[in-house]
C-alpha cells in the first residue's frame, strides 16, 4: 500500500500519464472520523491530476449511516455498471448474473478411503498424505511462509478487577519462544479461536436440520474464483475449520442473506431472506441483526428449512474468517525479554436477546489456562514515545497498557521518573485500578507522579 501511494504521488509523474484511464472511486469510510474518507478523496483527486477521467463522481460511503455503507455503495455500484455498459456499448443485462452463487473455492469432502488409497494433488502441487487430525493451531502453518508468526504459551492469566466488579479485565502473561526485542507502543496481533461451546452449537444446528457434515468430515479446498488462503491449503477436519477459521460470532450481512435466499426452497423463509437482501429491507435487517447483534448461528437456527439446504461450499460463502485482534503490549522487553503482557478487557454485554453477547477474542483469551498456547505476531505501533522529554501520559482503563510498557522500560533505563506524570482514571480504586501495585511502586521507588480519578468512589459521579 505504501509503495502504491509513494509511486502515485511521485512529483515527476507527467500530468497526462493516466489520460487513457477511466475510473471510479468508492470510499468505505466512517464520518465519526475527522478525516472522513480521506484516502478515497485523495486517490480520486490524484487520478484526475494525472489525466484520468472520472466515470462517475466519487462515492463516499459512511458506516455511520443507518443502512451502513450500502446507502451510498448500492446506487454508486448501479451507476458504475451503467457507465461501464455505456463505455463498452453493452447491455446492462450482460453483467454478472445476481441470482447465481459464485463460489470462491472448489470445496470437496474426502472420504477416509480416498485418504488412505490415493494421494491428493492440491492446486499448489503439494501432495497431502497426512491424516488430518484436529490441529492445535491452524495458523501455525503460516510460519512456513511468514517468519514473524510466533507461538507463545500462557504463564499467567490474572483478573485485574475485583470479583464483584461487572467487568472482567485480564493481565495475560505470555512466554515467548525466545527473547524478542519490542518497544513501548508496539502491539501484538492475536489469532483467537471460537469456544468449543460455539463449535458444538454449530454442529448441533446442522444436525438438527439433517445436514450431514461432522466434526471429523475431511475437507479439501482448491482454487476456483480466488486463491485459497495458505492455511486452507491442507486437508483439514471440519472441526478445525469451524473452531479456528470461521467467525461463529460473525454478524451476517446483506450479502449473507442474499446467498441464503438463493439456496432457500421454503416460500416463507425465502421471502424474508429476499427482503433482507433487498435495498428496501435494510432497515429491517439492521433491526434483526445489528441492533441485537445476532450472529450467524442464531440466523441459521431461525431459518431451519434454508439451513437444511446448506452444503460445504455454501458454508464457505456465508461464513467469514476470524480476524486477528490487536492488543497493546503492556510490558517492557528490557525488564521481561522472554515474555509479553497484555491487558485485556473482556467484552460482554446484553442486548434484547436473552443470551449475553461476548467478544470473540477477549472471551477466548480470558479462558486460557497456564501452558495453553497462542499464535500471534508483533507489529510496530504508531504510538511512539519520545526519549528524553518530560511526559504527560493519559490512559484510563485498559488504555494504560502501552503507558505501563513505557514506564517499566524507562524505569529500567533511567530509574528516575520524576519527569513523567501518569493520569489514570477508572470507577473505583479497589475494583478496577489495573496494575495498581506497579504504578504505586513506580511512584514510591522511581518518583513517578501518578494522578488518579476514581469516578464512583464518592456519592457523586466525578
Ligand atoms: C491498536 C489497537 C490496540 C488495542 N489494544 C487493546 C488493549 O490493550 N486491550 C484491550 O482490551 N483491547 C485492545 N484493543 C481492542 C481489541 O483489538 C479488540 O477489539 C477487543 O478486545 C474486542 O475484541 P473481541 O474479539 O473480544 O470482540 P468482538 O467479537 O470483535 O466484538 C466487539 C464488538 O462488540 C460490540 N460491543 C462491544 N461492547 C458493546 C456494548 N456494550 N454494547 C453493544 N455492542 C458492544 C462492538 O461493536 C465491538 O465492535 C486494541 C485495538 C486496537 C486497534
Ligand atoms: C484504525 C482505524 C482508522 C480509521 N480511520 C478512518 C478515517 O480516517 N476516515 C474514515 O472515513 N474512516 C476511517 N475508519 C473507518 C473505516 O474506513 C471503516 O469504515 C470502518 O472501520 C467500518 O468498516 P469495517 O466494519 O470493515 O471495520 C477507520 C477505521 C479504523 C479501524
Amino acid at each position: 500500500m505504501k509503495i502504491f501511494w509513494r509511486r502515485l504521488l511521485g512529483k515527476s509523474l507527467r500530468s497526462d500519464l493516466l489520460k487513457s484511464l477511466k475510473y471510479g472511486v468508492l470510499g468505505l469510510g466512517d464520518s465519526s472520523y475527522s478525516k472522513f474518507n480521506f484516502a478515497a478523496k485523495k486517490l480520486n483527486k490524484r487520478l484526475a491530476q494525472l489525466g484520468g477521467k472520472e466515470l462517475l463522481p466519487i462515492g463516499l460511503a459512511d458506516d455511520q449511516h443507518n443502512l451502513g455503507i450500502d446507502a451510498v455503495a448500492d446506487p454508486w455500484i448501479k451507476k458504475l455498471w451503467e457507465e461501464i455498459a455505456n463505455v463498452f456499448k453493452i447491455s446492462i443485462e450482460d453483467k454478472i448474473q445476481e441470482n447465481l452463487i459464485i463460489e470462491k473455492y472448489r470445496v470437496s469432502i474426502l472420504n477416509k478411503r480416498d485418504l488412505y488409497t490415493s494421494r491428493l494433488l492440491m492446486s499448489s502441487d503439494r501432495w497431502i498424505i497426512r491424516h488430518p487430525d484436529k490441529l492445535d493451531h491452524l495458523y501455525e502453518k503460516e510460519r512456513e511462509v511468514n517468519v514473524n508468526i510466533k507461538i507463545g504459551s500462557i504463564i499467567e492469566n490474572v483478573r485485574t478487577t475485583s470479583e464483584d466488579y461487572f467487568q472482567d479485565v485480564r493481565l495475560i502473561n505470555i512466554l515467548l519462544p525466545f527473547n524478542i526485542k519490542y518497544d513501548p507502543g508496539d502491539i501484538i496481533y492475536i489469532r483467537p479461536k471460537n469456544s468449543m461451546e460455539q463449535v458444538n452449537r454449530f454442529f448441533k444446528i446442522l444436525h438438527e436440520n439433517n445436514v450431514e457434515l461432522y466434526s471429523d468430515t475431511m475437507v479439501v479446498i482448491t482454487k476456483k474464483e480466488i486463491k485459497v488462503p495458505f492455511v486452507l491449503q491442507q486437508c483439514l477436519t471440519l472441526e478445525t475449520i469451524v473452531e479456528q477459521y470461521w467467525d461463529l460470532n460473525f454478524k451476517p450481512r446483506r450479502s449473507t442473506m442474499h446467498i441464503l435466499s438463493l439456496i432457500s426452497e421454503n416460500e416463507l423463509e425465502k421471502e424474508k431472506l429476499c427482503e433482507f437482501a433487498s435495498p428496501s429491507g435494510q432497515e429491517e435487517l439492521y433491526d434483526y441483526i445489528n441492533r441485537p447483534r445476532r450472529n450467524i448461528l442464531e440466523v441459521l437456527a431461525d431459518f431451519p428449512y434454508t439451513t437444511s439446504k446448506i452444503n460445504i461450499g455454501v458454508l464457505f460463502e456465508i461464513l467469514s474468517p476470524i480476524r486477528p485482534r490487536p492488543y497493546s503490549i503492556a510490558s517492557s522487553s528490557k525488564t521481561t525479554p522472554d515474555r509479553i503482557q497484555i491487558l485485556v478487557a473482556v467484552v460482554e454485554f446484553k442486548t434484547r436477546l436473552l443470551e449475553p453477547r461476548f467478544g470473540l477474542c477477549s472471551k477466548w483469551l480470558s479462558s486460557l489456562k497456564e501452558n495453553n498456547t497462542v499464535v500471534f505476531w508483533f507489529q510496530k505501533g504508531t504510538f511512539r514515545f519520545e526519549d528524553n522529554k518530560p511526559m504527560i501520559l493519559i490512559g484510563p482503563g485498559t488504555g494504560v497498557a502501552p503507558l505501563r510498557s513505557f514506564l517499566l522500560e524507562k524505569a529500567t533505563e533511567e530509574r528516575d521518573l520524576k519527569e513523567c506524570a501518569l493520569f489514570f482514571g477508572c470507577r473505583n480504586r479497589d475494583k478496577d485500578y489495573h496494575c495498581r501495585e506497579d504504578f504505586e511502586r513506580l511512584s514510591r521507588e522511581n518518583n513517578l507522579k501518578v494522578f488518579c480519578a476514581f469516578s464512583r468512589d464518592q456519592n457523586y459521579k466525578m
